[in-house]
């Protein structure tokens, strides 16, 4: 059973470095997180997600731990997580921390030690070495003649992130692969498990895990030892901690939700159904977009069987789960480069009343620009979407006092620019927008997180889709015909984003417009 909290929870994610800097060094820390829980709540969150604390050399922004038990001393210290935990829980906000249970940084200690040239038995096989420094990975990426121990290991991702030893699901190399249930790997798990109890037992309500589905090797599609891994932590971690929370970066719920998961992401993956809806473009050599595709933008043909065809297989295999929606993340370029706001207003205002837990990702709510800036922290492309959060207008557009050369990455230097304290003073800005949406979702449980979707009408070069939530009868229509669709039973108005009306038994979806109706009893 899911914590019952998850029922109207709607997310927020705050990347720390970018949010806001309470004391003057140009980086965002956790005091700055404490002081703007109000106006997260003000947005309609009741739930954040924050990206990884961790004590790290932050060669990927903090994705590679160095002391999974630690603050970094630039967001603050344990205390201040603590007070984060215990403010937030007083407002009503629950809190999930980033676990990343796949790899370490090469700086923890127990790669240190697994790299000496006679590891202790303990750590020994905390990572996956192979028998000699001449071996290769198996089809897996690898480093070699690095460290003194005559081996090469497998790294999840970066170079700096040396991947954790959970076995391997099929065996090639027997000298050096093993089994899930060898000593070894069940070391890593119950590891994990003890990262996992100690952020519950400080106030924690759960974890976003990263590359959830990359714990073994050799797992196949079906990733069977995976999930065997996560069912055997999950159950027991939730024997200490049965209201604990979880969200995979897996985009699979037919994996992610039957091994332990409550909710999994449906991502930004080029091709899938989110990509479809709000960022489907094609980028010249230089970064520039050359065809808008999306199906949000409303000149674009994208009809919704690109988007459908990917989610409603997956969706349907949520079972008790949340399959969840994003505006964003730290991974992907915000939606404002390639869509524009109108768009984007329609296409948030779809996303937000779809199932599963919304997601927000900071900077969305205002539509903060994407911007080219040099790669920082191992982002790359990324770098654009984790610039600082954009306040007011006095300096460093209220993120930092510091001086501007030294904070932690540039802010926004358009006249045009976006900041909260321009938009909470425009009723029709993006943010008042998306309180509205928001608003209509909190106030609306046939719009809520586990209520189903249910497609009516959808058809290929065609941009109208009516569906249902609950029974609720929604419909959307971002090109720019009129269209009409004939609906049985009666009807009346919730909001239109938009214009829409329902005469005769004929609703007509106007031009970039997404239109709600509830039936009369
Ligand atoms: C996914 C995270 O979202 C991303 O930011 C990170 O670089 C990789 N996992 C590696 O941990």
């Amino acid at each position: 059973m899911a914590a019952s909290w998850l029922k109207d929870a709607v997310f927020y994610e705050i990347y720390p470095q970018s949010y806001c800097d309470t004391n003057g060094d140009g980086i965002g820390d956790i005091q700055g997180i404490i002081s703007k829980l109000d106006y997260i709540k003000s947005i309609g969150c009741n739930a954040l997600w924050i990206n990884p604390w961790y004590d790290s050399p932050f060669v990927d922004a903090g994705y590679d731990v160095r002391d999974f038990k630690a603050i970094a001393p630039r967001y603050g210290t344990m205390e201040d997580a603590v007070e984060l935990f215990k403010v937030a829980h007083e407002k009503g906000i629950h809190v999930l921390i980033d676990l990343v249970p796949g790899h370490t940084s090469e700086e923890h200690p127990w790669f240190v030690e697994s790299g000496k040239e006679h590891p202790c038995d303990e750590y020994a096989h905390r990572y996956i070495w192979t028998e000699n420094a001449f071996c290769r990975g198996d089809g897996m990426p690898f480093i070699g003649g690095e460290q003194p121990r005559d081996g090469t290991y497998i790294i999840n991702f970066f170079k700096c992130q040396p991947a954790l030893n959970y076995g391997y699901r099929e065996i090639h190399e027997p000298n050096w692969q093993m089994p899930i249930d060898a000593p070894a790997p069940l070391a890593t798990r119950e590891a994990l498990k003890d990262v996992m109890r100690f952020w519950m037992a400080k106030g924690a309500d759960g974890f976003r895990v990263d590359m959830a589905d990359s714990l073994v090797k050799n797992d196949g599609e079906e990733k069977l030892g995976t999930m065997e891994v996560w069912k055997d932590v999950t159950s027991d971690v939730r024997k200490d901690y049965p209201d604990m929370a979880l969200v995979s970066e897996w985009n699979n719920p037919g994996c992610a939700l039957n091994c332990g998961f409550d909710m999994d992401f449906c991502l930004d993956w080029y091709g899938n159904s989110y990509s479809h809806l709000v960022r489907y473009y094609q980028m010249d050599k230089d970064g520039n977009v050359t065809t808008e595709n999306s199906y949000f933008n409303h000149a674009s043909d994208n009809d919704p069987m690109g988007f459908l065809k990917d989610f409603l297989p997956k969706y349907e295999k949520r079972g008790e789960g949340l399959y969840c929606m994003i505006t964003g993340n730290h991974d992907c370029k915000r939606t404002s480069f390639n869509l524009c706001e109108e768009d984007r207003k329609l296409g948030f205002a779809f996303l937000l009343t779809m199932p599963g837990a919304p997601f927000i990702y900071y900077g969305d709510e205002i539509g903060m620009a994407y911007r080219w800036t040099p790669t920082k922290e191992g982002g790359y492309h990324r770098t654009g979407s984790r610039t600082p959060m954009q306040w007011d207008n006095s300096a460093n557009l209220g993120f930092s006092t510091a001086d501007t050369k030294d904070i932690y990455l540039p802010v926004d230097p358009n006249p045009g620019k976006a900041t909260v304290a321009a938009q909470e003073a425009d009723p029709d800005s993006m943010l008042n927008h998306v309180r509205k949406v928001l608003a209509l979702r909190k106030a609306h449980p046939d719009l809520g997180n586990y209520t189903p979707f249910e497609v009516l009408y959808a058809k290929e070069n065609d941009k109208l889709i009516v569906y249902k939530r609950g029974e609720y009868l929604l419909a959307v229509n971002p090109g720019m015909e009129t269209k009409t669709f004939e609906v049985e039973g009666k009807y009346e108005l919730v909001h239109s984003f938009g214009s829409a009306s329902l005469e005769a038994g004929v609703l007509t979806v106007n031009p970039r417009t997404l239109t709600i109706w509830k039936p009369v009893k």
